[in-house]
């Protein structure tokens, strides 16, 4: 290659590997997979290394992405925070081995450890209390994100133990579980909202969300893995974490201690498959020379430390045809492009359709029916088309046409500014969208009637349903109606039905299916309000003051209550029996701390979230912080020492756990929320 196609070609991989950096950093919406990212800026540094004189300093080879968000103040890293050299070949982890070997005097170690697939952050403790919490940002300065970290439920607020550098630094991965991925894009849907692709983008966006309250929900995790070498003295890189661990901190012990190659090899073979076990995603293994002193002889290129290498496993990736598009409409009217494979296994599964997202996402991958694409899941759940084989495009094939108007109804679509999707605004009128909003009333997160989409379609078409309150004037006879429905099965519907009744309030409204109003915004409207009518009554202003409440949710939830059809559907409902308020038998135990404000700190014979339940059962308020409000402290085993402190400044009563339950009616008849132990609470 002569120097001035290089100076091109240079120019063109530079900004593809920009745009995408950006799109991958900042938009938390990558279009190109990461192998192929990978392959591109390996070709950037063949170039480069053949044009030494064409590097510049901001090339994105000497230079990390960047995630900085305007919404964020930026503090600078105390040390640059950089990147792993990263290959997809055992060769060169072969060639990483030999190279330590010949620089390094034998006996040294290597420190073998999951590669964690979420995004960066660097924590600071000062005095051994979390002081502030930075996201990587370009490298050389970071997002604060230190009131979203606080929302981490593994990450300590104050370190236990002792031995702790007064100020020093950890940093780490925040991570999404699959499990929480999973419930959030479910939720998502459930709301009209785009699904995250994968858990990686999932916790990015969740830690740069605005309020901290929501990030709250989101169910992040984190897991520790360097700290500076500057910030700690100890002799191996495995000593430091385990001494991080024993101050509570988020510390994996799935690291390995190899003394080769083959031990290298053996710990990537293992991890390699057993990887799929893990509750979370990883994307390949970072192998470190183990002991401090050696890593400082080694020291660091402008992106990376060369006493690390990043093995990455290769995702699974496979090449299928696009037979056809489908653009199906969902509940809220939004229009989702769907594209239709030819079956193809990958990951042990059988991939025949991938979801297209929106038209711009569309566009951007220019996919045409008739290509062939490559589908990859990696560690990821939900299949996407990553790239379309150019080169196999049929000579004839048409760039697909989104459509105009709904393919159910036949309206007009729109499309509102800052929305990336299509939507049919005939909400009334649109079957598609009344049979779904049908089938979320009875499903069973709402309202938990047994009946499916095959029935509520027939249902519909019989012309027995049109809005919810229409299940419960169904009797025997019309039900008869139904294809296959014979006595047996009129019964328990109408059981089912009638148990509905009971449903408490916050599902109630969650069955409403109001427009960005998720299970758990719908409780917490629920426990603030009260009763519906007062979230009929309550003014944008009102409706703002709720937890995770923002502009488009209070906008949304305000809209609704204003539309007579709706109220009148409420009415009927209610006169049916269904609960539309969070007052009865069912949701409250008693009222005996009606009108206190409560605050708990440390360990109960119960998890935490079953105590706040039992404050709420029995008429109390949860609060988070104490304050001159707080009637008081509920303090059980290793309550906070700052909580402690305030209370004595402030004079706020501290109640032991005994006392507590001697305030309310016994425990049995308070009703707990049960959870399921995930694996991070064991
Ligand atoms: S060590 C000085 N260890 O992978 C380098 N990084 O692709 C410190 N990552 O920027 C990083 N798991 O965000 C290290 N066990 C692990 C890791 C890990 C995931 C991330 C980290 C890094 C990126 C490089």
């Amino acid at each position: 290659m002569d120097k001035s196609e290089a100076i091109r070609r240079i120019e063109e991989l530079r900004k593809v590997l920009r745009d995408n950096s950006y799109k991958y950093y900042v938009l938390n919406a990558p279009t190109m997979s990461d192998y192929e990212f990978d392959q591109t800026m390996k070709a950037l540094e063949a170039l480069e290394a053949e044009f030494p004189d064409l590097v510049t300093p901001d090339s994105p080879t000497r230079k990390v992405g960047s995630d900085l968000d305007r919404g964020f103040a930026q503090y600078p890293h105390r040390y640059p925070m950089l990147s792993l050299g990263n290959t997809y070949s055992i060769q060169e982890v072969e060639a990483f081995a030999q190279r330590a070997d010949k620089a390094l005097e034998s006996g040294f170690t290597y420190c073998c450890e999951l590669k964690f697939d979420g995004t960066a952050i660097c924590l600071n403790y000062v005095d051994g209390k979390l002081f502030r919490a930075l996201t990587r940002g370009d490298g050389v300065v970071g997002d604060d994100v230190t009131a979203n970290v606080r929302m981490i439920s593994n990450i300590p607020q104050t370190l236990k133990g002792s031995g702790w550098p007064r100020d020093f630094e950890i940093r780490g991965e925040v991570l999404m579980p699959f499990e929480a991925f999973e419930r959030l894009n479910a939720e998502r849907e459930e709301i009209g909202e785009a699904p995250f692709a994968n858990p990686r983008n999932a916790a990015s966006g969740s830690l740069k969300l605005l309020n901290p309250q929501e990030v709250a929900h989101r169910g992040l995790w984190c897991t520790l893995y360097h700290i500076p070498s500057q910030s700690v003295s100890y002799e191996t890189h495995d000593a430091a974490l385990s001494a991080a661990a024993s101050w509570g901190l988020p510390v994996s012990d799935l690291r390995r201690i190899c003394h080769g190659i083959s031990e290298i090899e053996d710990y990537i073979g293992y991890w390699d498959v057993h990887r799929k076990d893990l509750p979370y995603a990883t994307d390949g293994i970072v192998i470190k020379i183990n002991e401090m002193a050696l890593q400082t002889t080694l020291g660091f290129t402008a992106k990376s430390p060369r006493w690390a290498v990043a093995y990455k496993f290769q995702a699974e990736q496979a090449l299928t045809k696009v037979v056809s598009i489908d653009y199906q409409v969902g509940r809220t009217g939004a229009v989702t492009p769907v594209a239709n494979l030819e079956p193809v296994p990958l990951s042990g599964t059988v991939v025949k359709r991938a979801t297209l997202n929106n038209k711009d996402w569309m566009d951007q991958l220019d996919v045409r029916v008739g290509d062939s694409v490559y589908v990859e899941k990696g560690g990821e759940i939900i299949p996407k088309i990553t790239s379309v084989e150019l080169s196999a495009r049929p000579s004839d094939s048409v760039k697909p046409h989104f459509p105009d108007t709904c393919p159910d109804c036949g309206s007009a679509l729109v499309k509102e500014e800052d929305e990336a999707r299509w939507f049919c605004p005939n909400q009334d009128g649109c079957p598609t969208q009344i049979k779904g909003r049908l089938e979320h009333f009875l499903s069973r997160k709402a309202m938990n009637v047994i009946a499916g989409e095959a029935t509520v379609n027939q249902m519909y078409n019989l012309g027995l349903v049109l809005t919810p309150a229409d299940f419960y004037d169904l009797d025997a006879r019309s039900l008869m109606l139904l294809e296959n429905w014979k006595e047996k099965s009129v019964k328990r519907f109408l059981e089912s039905l009638e148990a509905s009744k009971s449903t408490p309030f916050e599902k109630v409204l969650y069955a409403l299916g109001i427009r960005f109003v998720g299970e758990s915004t719908a409780k917490e409207l629920a426990q603030h309000f009260g009763d519906v009518d007062s979230i009929a009554n309550a003014s944008l202003e009102d409706l703002r003051a709720v937890g995770d409440v923002g502009d488009v949710i209070a906008a949304s939830v305000y809209e609704y209550f204003r539309d007579s059809r709706h109220l009148a559907m409420i009415e009927r409902l209610r006169a049916h029996g269904l609960r539309f308020s969070t007052a009865g038998p069912q949701s409250k135990a008693s009222d005996a701390l009606a009108g206190l404000t409560i605050v708990i700190s440390g360990n109960f014979s119960i998890s935490r979230d079953d105590m706040k339940a039992v404050i709420e059962a029995n008429g109390g308020k949860n609060s988070s912080s104490v304050s001159g409000k707080t009637s008081f402290l509920l303090a059980g085993e290793k309550a906070g020492p700052e909580k402690l402190r305030k209370c004595e400044e402030l004079g706020v009563r501290v109640v032991s756990e005994k006392e507590f339950l001697e305030m309310i009616p016994s425990r049995e008849q308070a009703p707990a929320e049960v959870k399921e132990p995930t694996l991070f609470d064991l």
